[in-house]
């Protein structure tokens, strides 16, 4: 678990300020008959005008800027050609390295209208990130994070996925520790300032089963049911948690 140095903490609030900018252009360009290459290619460009590079791009042959996964994508989805629709329910993954560090958030929007059980959704699984992050106190346990997401996320009917987790961030975009969504209180590691932790919680609005596509990557749930997926990159401090490039 390794600490990271208040200068080296600027530079991953930067990372994450490019992450977040790119996310906020999508949200201005996101309506029904876009595409998500689109989207990819707007991501791209302004990723590198700032001076970062894209993090997924050839990651594990990973083939594109952002992930963009679509109503029952859970994770991981590969942009294409394929309009979006009015309903449709989206989950932009942008990772950035710039100076060495890198950023990685996600958010999930609603394409135009959509329907009542989607927009649950999607403020659930918000609220479980804003849950997430407010857990984050130095001297707690890391396995509280979990906890507190999958308490509230099944409290309100939802489940969290179990195959992909949160996970430490730095020089490397996945450091060690695994940040669950689900789990016993109490365990694991204490939180300690200077930690940097990618916590994203996936929720299905169905089980939690996961099924991946022949592509390798796309990740659906495995009943068809819609699925969110939200992430912000976070810093402890000696009183809670910094959300960096916000
Ligand atoms: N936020 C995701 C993660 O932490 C995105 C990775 S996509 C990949 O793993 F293409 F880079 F794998
Ligand atoms: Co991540």
């Amino acid at each position: 678990m390794v600490l990271k140095t208040p200068g080296e903490l600027e530079l991953m609030n930067e990372a994450n300020r490019i992450v977040h900018e790119t996310l906020d252009g999508i949200a201005a360009r996101l309506r029904p008959g876009v595409t998500t290459r689109e989207l990819d290619q707007f991501a791209e460009r302004h990723i590198r005008a700032r001076g970062g590079v894209p993090a997924f791009l050839n990651y594990k042959g990973y083939p594109a800027t952002l992930c963009t996964s679509v109503n029952d994508v859970i994770v991981h989805g590969i942009p294409g050609d394929q309009p979006l629709r009015e309903g449709d329910v989206l989950g932009v993954d942008c990772g950035v390295l710039y100076k060495g560090y890198y950023g990685d958030a996600a958010r999930t929007f609603p394409v135009g209208a959509v329907g009542p059980e989607a927009e649950r959704l999607i403020a659930v699984t918000r609220q479980a990130l804003d849950i997430a992050v407010e857990t984050v106190q130095p001297n707690r346990r890391l396995s509280d994070i979990g906890h507190a997401v999958q308490s509230y996320v099944e409290a309100q009917g939802f489940s969290v996925v179990r195959d992909f987790v949160g996970h430490g961030i730095g020089t490397s975009l996945h450091e060690d520790p695994q940040v669950p969504n689900f789990g016993d209180p109490g365990r694991g590691p204490r939180l300690r300032p200077g930690l940097v932790l990618a916590i994203e919680p996936m929720v299905n609005a169905g089980g939690p089963g996961v099924a991946v596509d022949a592509d390798g990557w796309t990740a659906r749930t495995k009943d068809g049911s819609l699925s969110a997926h939200f992430e912000v990159s976070v810093a402890v401090t000696q009183d809670g948690a910094r959300v960096l490039g916000r």
